[in-house]
């Protein structure tokens, strides 16, 4: 039941790790060809990857930097000819502060990362993909994108743009060939998540319907399917992976 993603070149962001990681190993079972991009050494993501038959690179990319992102998808289709599937997903939590006593340098970051970055990503992706006469692109928004978050309103208002980012690519793109949609993870047992939060499954136990933790592998089948022709008619949604988290908030 997995996508065919066979010939086309996808490009992933944060890909070192979590989320990211699963979703590079992922899109490269599905055929395609991936290119791992993370402020981080991705080479893990890649051996992965290449040992399980697949084809990615990987290459040292800060999503915030303009001439960063620019250089990372003249790389991606430098090295595969073409750019089919982005998934624009790098990400850090910020500290947990209130409002009142958030740091205003930590606040810029976190904006900087999510907002600025998933803006940057798609803006030199949707060339290409023009160019090409279309695409897929998957942002990853948050839980957190759809309800405020205590301790957390950097990222919070970061992901709640992100899914404004999204909605308006996805209508900007529409007559071009491509579709933008964002997933919104719950609790997810990732890096970010077991670092910044503390008791990750005594957390998702108490939000979700479904009483664990996701898996990055369960985040990733949905980015395949949204990179896929199976979703060709899904764009501008941003598409909650929460164990049912939002059917009670
Ligand atoms: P993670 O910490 O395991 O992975 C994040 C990756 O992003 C890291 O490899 C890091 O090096 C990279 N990164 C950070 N800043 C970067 C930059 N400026 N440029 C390029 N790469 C950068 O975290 P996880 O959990 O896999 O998170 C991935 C995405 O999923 C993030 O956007 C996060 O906000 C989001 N998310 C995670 C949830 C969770 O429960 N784990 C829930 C909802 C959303």
């Amino acid at each position: 039941m997995v996508p065919d993603l066979s010939g086309r070149a996808a490009f992933v962001t944060g890909g070192a790790s979590g989320i990211g990681q699963a979703a590079a190993v992922a899109l490269a079972a599905a055929g395609a060809r991936v290119m791992v991009a993370d402020i981080a050494a991705a080479d893990a993501t890649v051996d992965v990857i290449r040992a399980a038959g697949g084809e990615a690179q990987a290459l040292v990319c800060d999503v915030s930097d303009a001439d960063s992102v620019l250089a990372a998808v003249a790389a991606t289709v430098a090295a595969f000819g073409r750019l089919d599937c982005a998934f624009n997903n790098a990400g850090i939590l910020g500290p947990l502060n209130r409002v009142h006593e958030y740091p205003e340098d930590d606040f810029d970051r976190v904006i900087a990362v999510h907002v600025r970055g998933v803006f940057l990503c798609m803006k030199y992706q949707m060339q290409q993909m023009r160019r090409q006469g279309g695409g897929a692109i998957v942002n990853t928004s948050s839980v957190g994108g759809m309800r405020g978050s205590p301790l957390l309103c950097a990222y919070t208002a970061a992901k709640h743009a992100i899914i404004g980012l999204t909605r308006s690519a996805a209508v900007d793109g529409g007559a071009d060939g491509i579709r933008v949609n964002a997933i919104c993870p719950g609790v997810i047992d990732t890096p970010m998540t077991q670092n910044g939060l503390g008791d990750v499954d005594e957390r998702a136990r108490r939000v979700h319907a479904i009483p664990r933790a996701g898996r990055p592998e369960e985040t990733a089948a949905l980015v395949v399917w949204l990179c896929s022709d199976g979703a060709s008619f899904v764009t501008g949604a941003a598409v909650p992976v929460d164990g049912g988290w939002t059917a009670s908030i």
